[in-house]
């Protein structure tokens, strides 16, 4: 039998460098003014958070040079460590050690596009005839002089996705900021180039890589408008060129090329299940994909239902390993979209109790809610600073930061900090450790099938199992309790609000309860 991969079994922590936790040690005061900045040396020191918790890899976000206009998404050079982040040498110890402590590392790598600042581009942009001009799509203005199609760019309402270049009288394409121009992917010389990235850090060591907006990459080499129905939708959530699938080909046998189970998970934002499966090939594409509809859903069993419906219907009947994410560094966070702690402890399920990979972002084990950011300290151009705020370790002033953090604590941060919460047993901290354990222990939990059972309104349900091993897990979105038959002989194993655990069950899930029975 061929051994499971660790990322099928695993789970994945999301860390977004910038908010994680800086070198440490101060009174979070010693900066007045907000410009503390979390580091990979701060990451290094927290790695034992990780192990306490029992998550085996890591996801960073972007830590590379950069001008920052999109914080990070804005790479000026793949291969180096942005000084507010610290140095190549921390990071080969961030790696090492996260390594001695069975940790896995994957690392962002964004493809689709550059800063402007990269030297790729700033050559590509100085003349028509410059050797890179081709790594980017330029193209001459429309006959009124417009951009040259209707595609929108991410972020700003209503924005085209092209910016003219005055000195050399074309556009160039960004699905995003201006400040990211779009590589070309279909110049032989950028792809190389991209590939000597991952080589890059493969070689450094990591265990792989969250490909960013993967599939924006392949483009339309007519660049042809979208039709009227798209026309004021970003072209970023809509792109699906078939040529993508050729250099996700290529992709997957680099990385397969280098031995240790190296690991390519796609961000692809294409809001269907059934687009996000063909990334995945003949399972000679990306390993994993993301698949954000459950992202999108609200707190309804019937809506979820579909969902679970579709990941089997469309990922797991084709043999594809499905991903759960409920939380990243750019959606409002579980707690606030889901509007209560109760709601925010049962969500710990529909995330770790799921057949697939979850990957769970810094924080959501916390409970915390997005912070407040007034206007003025606003920073973020897609307007997602809420969800970035910074982690608090602790609940002195500084919340164990030694400067005080780019953006604001979220709210209760002296209650909702990893200290206070590992001394509480009753925590979403513990909840979420407890769940983890449970889910590593259990061969139906990590790896087994998953269908869904008759519930009565209001409640979720599912079986996990394997042939020797099984599970339930059961949901209750409503706020009053409800009754749920899975036959005779299940006990509580784990349970939302910490009620009856190792107790028999009752047949009786109370507002808000989630669970998992084992037989
Ligand atoms: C992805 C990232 C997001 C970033 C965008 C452009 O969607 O998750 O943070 O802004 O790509 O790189």
């Amino acid at each position: 039998m061929t051994e499971v991969p660790w990322w099928r079994s695993g789970v994945v922590y999301q860390i977004y460098p910038r908010s994680f936790a800086d070198d440490g040690g101060g009174d979070g005061a010693a900066l007045a003014g907000g410009v503390g900045v979390g580091t990979l040396e701060g990451v290094r020191r927290r790695l034992d958070h990780l192990v306490w918790l029992g998550v085996d890899a890591l996801w960073l976000s972007p830590f590379y040079r950069s001008p920052m206009a999109d914080f990070g998404y804005d790479v000026s050079d793949h291969c180096d460590v942005d000084p507010v982040f610290g140095t190549l040498d921390d990071f080969d110890r961030l790696l090492a050690e996260a390594h001695d402590k069975g940790l896995r590392v994957l690392i962002d790598w964004v493809a689709n596009h550059t800063s402007d600042h990269h030297p790729w581009f700033v050559d590509s942009r100085s003349s028509r005839d410059s050797p890179r001009r081709r790594w980017y799509h330029w193209r001459n203005p429309a006959p009124d002089g417009g951009p040259p199609n209707n595609w929108r760019a991410a972020f700003a309402r209503d924005q085209p996705a092209w910016t003219l270049d005055p000195t050399t009288g074309q556009y160039y394409l960004h699905l995003f900021l201006p400040e990211q121009p779009d590589v070309d992917w279909s110049q032989r010389p950028a792809v190389e180039a991209m590939h000597d990235v991952l080589r890059f850090w493969l070689d450094r060591g990591v265990d792989g890589f969250r490909a960013d907006a993967i599939h924006a990459i392949g483009k339309d080499p007519d660049l042809a408008d979208d039709p009227p129905a798209r026309a004021g939708t970003p072209r970023s959530s809509t792109n699906d060129h078939p040529s993508t699938h050729d250099h996700l080909r290529e992709l997957r046998r680099l990385v397969d090329s280098y031995p240790g189970q190296r690991v390519m998970v796609g961000e692809v934002y294409l809001l269907d299940t059934a687009k996000v499966a063909p990334y995945y090939g003949d399972r000679d594409e990306l390993h994993l994909a993301f698949n954000f509809p459950p992202l999108y859903t609200p707190w309804d069993a019937a809506a979820w239902r579909a969902r679970l419906e579709e990941v089997e219907r469309h990922l797991t009947a084709v043999g594809a390993w499905p991903t759960w994410v409920l939380g990243n560094h750019d959606n409002p966070r579980p707690r606030t979209r889901y509007g209560s702690p109760a709601r925010a402890r049962a969500a710990a399920f529909l995330l770790l109790g799921q057949q697939g990979t979850p990957f769970l972002y810094a924080g959501d084990e916390l409970g915390l809610e997005d912070a407040v950011v007034p206007p003025g300290q606003a920073v973020d151009p897609g307007g997602r600073d809420g969800c970035r705020a910074p982690l608090p370790w602790d609940a002195s002033p500084g919340h164990g930061w030694q400067t005080r953090p780019w953006l604001p604590w979220p709210p209760g941060a002296a209650a909702r900090n990893v200290e206070v919460q590992r001394r509480e047993p009753a925590s979403i901290l513990h909840l979420y450790r407890r769940l983890l354990a449970t889910r590593r222990a259990s061969p139906a939990l990590s790896l087994g099938t998953s269908s869904v059972l008759d519930a009565p309104d209001g409640v979720l349900a599912w079986a996990r199992a394997t042939p020797d091993d099984r599970r339930v897990v059961a949901v209750n979105f409503t706020d009053g309790p409800r009754e749920l038959d899975v036959g005779p002989g299940w006990t509580v194993e784990v349970s939302s609000d910490g009620d009856g655990e190792g107790r028999p069950w009752t047949g009786r899930l109370a507002a808000d309860q989630a669970l998992v029975l084992h037989p």
